[in-house]
């Protein structure tokens, strides 16, 4: 039946002025819920395949048995039952993210890992104040950095791996709070900024993507927390900074098939809880210093495919090493002379990268250009008219 407008007008005025809260209905328990409700049915509508059936129970006001929606007392008001997560890792669902997810206002965990949205992180998110752990891993999400994970005050965890992301990463990303940060498979075009040593992350990844520069002298400063920082086929260039021998407390190294230079710093040989070190296929040279080769923890030391000249005999007694295609005497499996020859007639200038402390001080600057002609006189104006 077709409500005649004028009727529905009153109907409406009458509905809003019994029900003044608006939002408050007799269906829900508290506006919150209501507003999940909302939300969830808006996204319900913005998904277009669903081969689990997961969304099959996201019908009715009960929103807290929802497959994958989870529920929890308010932490502003433990009287007030809120839905405090959603968990829908692996649920294969194919779709948009709609801006009304923002109406969650009290969700702590979003996890969407292994799903097939597409689209953007929408902007809404920013009124998500308690969101602590995002991950949307393994989706078809793309567009430039979701900037809105910036606004989030309470992140810790954030998982945009696996997904095509683009363009650049925001310098501010590194500022934030964060206790993890994968970004690692996405299409970001990033040069490792300088505040890079101001994360508190304890894992960082940014693998495989298109990373420009060098690895700033700053991740010394990320010595307290980082624990494992994966930057395998990034695009790094330039030599490592001495300064990644602050970071004891790392565990896992990997800045694999990238187009590092100069040799490994002899400081590395402090990172005393270092367990795998991979710096393979890159053009690395010069001596492995025996003070890497006897850290204490290390298991897995991978330096194959350099032009590494030397190692010292403890590296031999690793359990788990790779030197080969190298330059080094003696060993199996190195590259021929003449290439070893090639390599080593044109030295190796960390300076010339201009991001490394052991680099040579600049040259001084080109004398200034002469200065420019100055300007023609401006044409007298013309008269046309007597
Ligand atoms: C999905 O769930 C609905 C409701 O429970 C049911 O009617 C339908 O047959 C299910 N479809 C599949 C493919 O399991
Ligand atoms: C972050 O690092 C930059 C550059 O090293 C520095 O100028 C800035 O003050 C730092 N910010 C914070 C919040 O520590
Ligand atoms: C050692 O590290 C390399 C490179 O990451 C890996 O391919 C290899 O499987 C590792 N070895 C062991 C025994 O874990």
């Amino acid at each position: 039946m077709k409500i005649p407008s004028p009727l529905l007008l009153i109907l409406t005025l009458i509905i809003s002025f019994t029900n003044p809260s608006h939002q408050q209905s007799p269906y829900f328990p508290n506006p919150r819920l209501s507003n999940a409700f909302i939300a969830l049915q808006a996204w319900k509508h913005a998904i277009t395949d669903d081969p689990k059936n997961i969304t099959a129970t996201w019908y009715g006001h009960d929103v807290c048995r929802y497959t994958g929606v989870y529920c929890a007392p308010a932490p502003d008001d433990p009287h007030t039952t809120t839905v405090a997560g959603i968990d829908l890792n692996h649920a294969r669902l194919a779709g948009t993210l709609p801006e009304e997810l923002g109406l969650l206002a009290d969700l702590a965990l979003f996890h969407l890992n292994s799903n097939r949205f597409k689209g953007a992180l929408p902007g809404s998110f920013r009124h998500l104040r308690l969101l602590y752990e995002l991950d949307v891993s393994n989706n078809l999400l793309s567009g430039e950095f979701p900037a809105v994970v910036l606004c989030l005050p309470s992140l810790k965890f954030l998982d945009i791996r696996y997904n095509k992301f683009s363009g650049e990463v925001p310098d501010d990303l590194f500022d934030l709070k964060l206790d993890a940060l994968f970004i690692n498979n996405n299409l970001f075009k990033l040069k490792l900024p300088k505040n890079l040593g101001n994360s508190t992350v304890s894992v960082l990844v940014v693998a495989n993507n298109d990373l420009r520069g060098c690895l700033p002298s700053g991740i010394g400063k990320m010595a307290a927390t980082l624990n494992e920082i994966i930057l395998m086929n990034a695009g790094l260039s330039g030599c490592l900074p001495e300064e990644i021998g602050m970071l004891t407390k790392l565990t896992v190294f990997d800045v694999s098939e990238n187009d590092l230079v100069g040799s490994l710093p002899e400081s590395m040989g402090n990172m005393k809880s270092l367990e795998q070190l991979n710096v393979a296929g890159n053009k690395l040279s010069g001596q492995i210093p025996a003070s890497i080769c006897s850290l204490p923890r290390l298991e897995n030391f991978t330096y194959s495919d350099n032009y590494f000249c030397g190692e010292d005999s403890s590296c031999l007694k690793l359990k788990d090493k790779d030197d080969t295609k190298n330059c080094i005497p003696y060993r199996p499996k190195q590259r021929s002379p003449e290439e070893c020859h090639d390599f080593y007639s044109h030295p190796v200038d960390c300076g010339s990268f201009g991001c490394s402390r052991r680099s040579p001080p600049p040259p001084p600057p080109p004398p200034p250009p002469p200065p420019p002609p100055p300007p023609p006189p401006p044409p007298p104006p013309q008269h046309y008219y007597p």
